[in-house]
């Protein structure tokens, strides 16, 4: 499938919270167009040499966010790229707006139920290492969303049909008028 030729020099920016299906989708998504998946949760820790859960254990959270700043500002310099954004990316306004600058952004959107249900019993998020995940998971998504929603569009991601966001989106491509 190609992308019609308006999108050529667009970035497809997915945004959503952890656990929604954007690192799934965003490889399906890189696969079908034939163009380059960018995560930005992988480039920093290419960048780091060590996991996202180490960075936040051993230098904190504002460190973290300050090196997904950073990767954000890489990514809106280029083009043609699928772009997977950890869940604090679009929650911060000027990574949001520099990067939907660069293209066609789609929040996949998840009730606070499913991504427990995802997430239940996983280590690697340690913003959900904590006593009650559900409710820090209310928490964050209720701050979030209204940030989130920004996007171009919304794909429904509550069902564990996850090929269906990515069949969704693609069908999406094809009818947008920028
Ligand atoms: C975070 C989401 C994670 C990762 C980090 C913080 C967040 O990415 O960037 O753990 O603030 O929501 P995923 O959305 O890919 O899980």
């Amino acid at each position: 499938m190609h992308l019609p030729a308006h999108l050529k020099d667009k970035n497809i920016i997915l945004v959503g919270f952890m656990a929604c299906g954007k690192t799934y989708t965003s490889r399906e998504l890189a696969k079908r167009l034939g163009l380059m998946r960018v995560s930005t949760d992988e480039r920093i820790e290419e960048r780091e040499g060590r996991s996202i859960s180490q960075i936040f254990l051993v230098s904190g959270e504002p460190y973290f966010r300050q090196l997904e700043r950073e990767v954000v500002k890489e990514c809106a310099q280029r083009t043609g790229l699928v772009i997977d954004c950890g869940g604090g990316v679009a929650a911060d306004e000027e990574n949001f707006n520099a990067l939907n600058a660069t293209g066609i952004s789609f929040y996949l959107e998840a009730s606070p139920e499913a991504i427990h249900r995802r997430t239940k019993g996983r280590t690697d998020r340690p913003l959900l290492n904590v006593k009650d995940p559900l409710k820090k998971i209310k928490e964050l998504l209720a701050k979030r969303d209204p940030h989130y929603r920004k996007a171009n569009y919304v794909v429904d991601s509550n069902e564990d049909n996850i090929g269906k966001v990515a069949h969704e989106i693609l069908h999406i491509l094809q009818v947008h008028r920028a």
